[in-house]
Order: C-alpha cells, then sequence, then structure tokens
C-alpha cells in the first residue's frame, strides 16, 4: 500500500488492534428519516467520541457534523432506490470520487448486491468506483448481502465476501451468521459486521462478542446503536468488546451501568 492509501485505512481499522468501531448512520439515503435519526444530529454527535469512523452521505454529513469533528468519514457512495421501489437492489454511484475528496472522506462504501437481478450492474460500477478511488489511495468498503430476499448464511455471505475482496475492496461489510469463521477466513480482506435489525442490547452485545471470536475486525453497526434506549451507553459497550476484549456479559452490565450513569469509562 502507497501511504495515502495506509493512512486512510488506518483511520478506518486501527493499527493498535487491528479492529474498528464504525458508526453507520447512513440509512436515509434509501430509507429517508429513519427511525432515531429524525433529528440526526442530536442522535448521532454525541456518539462521535467513541466511533473509529462514521459512515454516512454526504449531504449527511454536510448538514448534521460540525466540520470540527475529527472523526474520520467513510463516504456512501452507492445508491439510487428507495425502499419503496421494487427493485431497491439496483444501486449505481450517487457520489463522485472528486466530491469524497473535498469532503476528506477516508474511505468510500459501495454496496454490491450479488444475487439480486441487478448485481451486473452494481459490481461493474462497484470495480469503477475502485479503480478511481484506488488513483487517490481510497480504500473501498464493499457492503454485501443488504435485502429481504437473501438467504444470509455462510454459504451466501462467503461468496459475496470473496468476490468483494477479489474485486478490489479493502474492507468488506457483511452480517454475521452461523459458521462465520468462515466468511473470515476465507476473505482476503478484514471483514466487518453490520448490526441489522434492532434487537436487544444484550443480543446485539452477544452478536458483537460471537463475530469478534471467529475473527470479524469490528462492527459497522447502524440501528442497534442508534436506535438503542441508550445510545451512547450502548456504543461504549460495543467499543469494549471490540477494543478491549470484553465478554459479551461483562458489556452488558457496562451497558446498564452507563445506562444509569454509572460507568467509569
Ligand atoms: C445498508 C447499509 C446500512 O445503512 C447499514 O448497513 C446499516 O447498518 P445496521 O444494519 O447496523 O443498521 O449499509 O446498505
Amino acid at each position: 500500500m502507497d501511504w495515502g492509501m495506509k493512512n486512510r485505512f488506518n483511520k478506518i481499522i486501527r493499527p493498535k488492534d487491528g479492529r474498528t468501531v464504525m458508526l453507520a448512520v447512513d440509512h436515509g439515503y434509501f430509507l429517508g428519516p429513519t427511525t432515531g435519526l429524525e433529528r440526526f444530529a442530536d442522535t448521532v454527535v454525541p456518539l462521535l467520541p467513541y466511533a473509529d469512523t462514521l459512515m454516512l452521505t454526504r449531504g449527511a454529513l454536510r448538514n448534521y457534523i460540525p466540520p470540527e469533528s475529527d472523526v474520520p468519514i467513510v463516504l456512501r457512495v452507492s445508491g439510487g432506490t428507495s425502499i419503496l421501489n421494487k427493485n431497491l437492489l439496483h444501486e449505481g454511484i450517487i457520489t463522485s470520487v472528486e466530491e469524497a475528496i473535498r469532503l476528506n472522506a477516508v474511505g468510500l462504501a459501495f454496496s454490491i448486491l450479488v444475487g439480486a437481478e441487478f448485481e451486473r450492474d452494481t459490481i461493474l460500477n462497484f470495480t469503477k468506483v475502485i479503480d478511481e478511488a484506488e488513483r487517490y489511495g481510497i480504500p473501498v468498503i464493499a457492503v454485501t448481502a443488504v435485502g429481504r430476499d437473501m438467504v444470509k448464511d455462510a454459504k451466501y455471505l462467503s461468496l459475496a465476501t470473496r468476490m468483494a475482496g477479489e474485486l478490489g475492496a479493502r474492507i468488506v461489510k457483511t452480517y454475521f451468521c452461523e459458521n462465520f469463521e468462515r466468511v473470515v477466513e476465507t476473505s482476503p480482506v478484514p471483514v466487518v459486521i453490520a448490526g441489522g435489525k434492532k434487537i436487544p442490547e444484550k443480543d446485539a452485545l452477544e452478536m458483537t462478542y460471537n463475530a469478534i471470536q471467529a475473527g470479524a475486525a469490528g462492527v459497522d453497526m447502524g440501528r442497534n446503536i442508534f436506535q438503542s434506549e441508550n445510545p451512547v451507553a450502548m456504543i461504549k459497550a460495543v467499543r469494549a468488546v471490540v477494543h478491549e476484549n470484553y465478554t459479551a456479559k461483562e458489556a452488558y452490565e457496562l451497558f446498564l451501568a452507563e445506562k444509569k450513569g454509572e460507568g467509569k469509562n
């Protein structure tokens, strides 16, 4: 890797432990005012000190995040369809690499819809963005397996993850599943998990713990943090699992203590 690529990559996956807590708040690009993000800045700004990276759209960045903030930005650059469209899984390029450079992004996130009707379009646009981003030393993160119709098992997720890595992604975001080791072991690049639909905090911390044990480099988590009854307590607990090797039980205790205002960190 060239210096610029290495430096940006290290701002996403922290070199001290090879792990990351990416905060995903890009949902508005196809879901509009998602629950928990209606008043975006009120929810997200207090979480910034605990996020290694913030993943969002250019519009959310410009309008809700103070430019004084030093959180590294991963820009969502694929989209083009809404939750109302039956062809939701047909995304194209929504933001140029030039714009990403102007916004000082350290990485780009692009969804590839492996197995969907328009898989080829999404993959060719993905590789086009990678070719351009690599020219400027910007890592591209593949977002895989979004979509209700996909069977998110280890067979499918390792297929999508391996494809993304071989096509040039520097990091792959996917979903946790049974036998997740297989997904990680067959990926040429680090793998992070999305949180998926909101589940109880205890379960989300268990999933995070299991993913880390299976070799994940961390999380790119959204709803299970910002829809939590206490988002700050939750991101601190997720961080403790990812960066401090807390067990799920210890992290849940931390969550409860933070929620009560008794936390130490
Ligand atoms: C979908 C995305 C999401 O915005 C992100 O994955 C959601 O994260 P979570 O499932 O943890 O809410 O990238 O394309």
